[in-house]
């Protein structure tokens, strides 16, 4: 359970690469009234992101990282971060692991979404993955980032059965929608002392 002091939400980037429909939904969550974050940045490590058109529609500031020199990168991105006193970070389908520097010296909490029961299937095409290993479930987990890739305490998990005819393409949006649910659900669980 996270310390949280005083009545304002917890300020709260969000980090993405690509489509970014969990940053919508946790942009959607955070305005609600329940919702224990607010969203006051986010960091894209792809200037083609998708997911930054939800950042502008929605008016939260973005910016992106993408050069080929990560330490640069990140202490640009941790003032940023200080600047606007974010106390947390989502991971919501960012592509870049971060460095133990950055996870070390982000004094605060780092949460990843990823779309596996976890410890199985850690890294990518993990629906390819449990398809081929003929898994009959799979789901999605949120985590803390620690310094190991997808290895972080787990706070929540969702399964999702896997039919005979799932595609990865048809698996991964059946993941999704579940993953929608379960971010907002675990933000909500680890501030639930409130
Ligand atoms: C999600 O499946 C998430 O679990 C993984 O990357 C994907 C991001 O999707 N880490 P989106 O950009 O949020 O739509």
């Amino acid at each position: 359970m996270i310390k949280f002091h005083g009545f304002s939400k917890v300020k709260t980037a969000v980090f993405i690469s690509g489509t970014g429909s969990n940053l919508k939904n946790l942009i959607k969550f955070s305005l609600s009234k329940k919702s224990p974050i607010e969203i006051v940045f986010v960091i894209s490590s792809n200037s083609k992101a998708k997911g930054l058109d939800h950042a502008k529609n929605y008016g939260i500031r973005s910016k992106v990282f993408q050069s080929k020199n990560k330490k640069i990168d990140e202490n640009k991105i941790l003032k940023i971060l200080n600047k606007k006193n974010v106390n947390l970070i989502c991971l919501a389908g960012y592509m870049k692991i971060l460095s133990k520097n950055f996870i070390m010296r982000f004094n605060g909490t780092i949460l990843n979404i990823h779309p596996s029961l976890l410890p199985k299937y850690k890294g990518l095409n993990t629906h390819e993955r449990a398809i081929q290993n003929k898994e009959k479930q799979s789901g999605c987990t949120v985590h803390f980032v620690n310094f190991k890739l997808d290895s972080g305490k787990i706070i929540l998990q969702k399964k999702v059965k896997i039919s005979k005819s799932d595609t990865p393409k048809k698996l991964s949006k059946k993941i999704l929608k579940q993953e929608h649910k379960l971010y907002p659900k675990a933000i909500m669980k680890l501030f639930s002392n409130l």
